[in-house]
């Protein structure tokens, strides 16, 4: 055993999740997180009970509370939010639209731009040039380097009405500073939206005691939801009666089995759904989140930072031509580790034939996600070690 692992604290929670024959390091849990035998046990569970054997009379007892009681478990656990923010449902894409467009209609007049960083997550820059389209509101891009607490302050202003970031960047892996963007956004009178895709379950962001006002992410990959598991959507309680989304579907209205006639939104989080809620896939959310709650996100935290300084040393060691993207400072660093060198992309698919997963970034990065609970520090070495041969091959 790699003398790093046998040192972790953490080591033995590996063994919870599904064996994957062939692999030999598998570096992608930052975008597809693998699952826990747990989960696929519970859903086997529930289909051949729940679905099979109760059949529509599952939604009168319990189907339709999931959203939000996962919300809430998820929110205590992982998201440092009090109940009754939270809801499940729905794609990451989805949920930004949807609160973004609640941010925006209820916006003070004048305040008609929105804060954007050129290199976000493509979903978020596409769904912000479409409601940009749709309502006529300006985009502000914060369009060189990191973000930082600077660049933000100096964009943000009389006319900004929100302002929209990722808290870990998806291609670098730089871990913005949460608490001080979100006190600068509210000096300015603006609202904040944070998405969470790349730190939920990784970094500890306490959304209600840093005054986050919404908050998005998705659930497949540091959660173990799986592929296309539904995201999150977080609201500060004292938004919810203002913000109106605008999928306005039944299972987010008042009454829903009335079928009356006019929308009216159901009170708090559960007026931020619109249709019907994907069960099946939150079900392994439980599982994750239980585990989280086990090991301590304090500890994961410390693991990530562990995993990732490894990287970096081993990266400087032993693939020299390389450029490393993500920063160094563990301060600002998410879990993954970006690194760019011109081969990269012509050595991909060996890496994957002989078991070695990282992923992709155009042009030249290859990205390894280093998942605190799933991933050993061998498989570091063993990943780093054959992308270093492949590129002397
Ligand atoms: C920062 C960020 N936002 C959003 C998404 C994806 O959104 P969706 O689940 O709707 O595809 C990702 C996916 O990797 C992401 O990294």
């Amino acid at each position: 055993m790699h003398p790093l692992d046998q040192n972790d604290p953490l080591a033995h929670f590996r063994q919870r999740f599904v064996a994957a024959p062939g692999i030999v390091a598998y570096l992608d849990g930052n975008s597809l997180g693998r699952p826990l035998t747990a989960s696929v046990e519970r859903v086997a569970a529930f289909a051949t009970g729940r679905w099979g054997g109760r059949l529509i009379r599952g939604w009168d007892e319990g189907w339709l509370d999931l959203p939000l009681m996962i919300g809430d478990e998820l929110g205590r656990v992982v998201l440092g939010a009090k109940e009754g923010q939270v809801a499940i449902g729905d794609s990451t894409t989805v949920l930004l639209y949807k609160l973004i467009r609640a941010a925006i209609s209820a916006a003070e007049p004048g305040r008609d731009e929105i804060v954007i960083d050129r290199d976000d997550f493509p979903t978020d820059r596409y769904v912000l040039e479409g409601i940009a389209a749709e309502t006529g509101c300006r985009l502000r891009w914060i369009s060189e380097g990191d973000v930082t607490p600077a660049r933000v302050e100096q964009i943000v202003g009389a006319r900004t009405a929100l302002v929209v970031l990722s808290s870990i960047a998806y291609r670098s892996g730089y871990l913005a500073d949460v608490g001080a963007i979100t006190d600068i956004v509210h000096d300015a009178g603006a609202l904040i939206l944070w998405d969470l895709c790349h730190s939920a379950g990784v970094v500890d962001i306490p959304l209600d005691a840093l005054g986050v006002d919404l908050a998005v992410g998705c659930s497949y990959k540091y959660l173990n939801g799986g592929p296309g598991a539904p995201a999150f959507a977080y609201v500060r309680s004292e938004h919810q009666q203002r913000l109106r989304q605008p999928i306005q579907g039944w299972l987010g209205s008042r009454k829903p089995f009335e079928m009356g006639q006019g929308y009216e939104p159901a009170e708090g989080i559960r007026g931020f759904l619109s249709g019907t809620p994907p069960i099946i896939g939150m079900l392994p959310l439980q599982d994750t989140i239980a585990l989280i709650a086990e090991a301590g996100l304090a500890g994961i935290r410390a693991k990530s930072i562990a995993l990732t300084e490894y990287a970096i040393e081993l990266a400087d060691a032993r693939l020299p031509s390389a450029t490393l993207s993500t920063p160094r400072d563990p301060e600002r660093r998410g879990s993954h580790v970006t690194l760019d060198h011109p081969a990269f992309e012509g050595i991909m698919a060996r890496l994957w034939e002989r078991g070695v997963i990282p992923d992709f970034r155009r042009p030249t990065g290859i990205r390894l996600g280093l998942s605190p609970l799933s991933t050993s520090f061998e498989e570091v070495e063993r990943g780093i070690d054959a992308i270093a041969e492949e590129l002397t091959h």
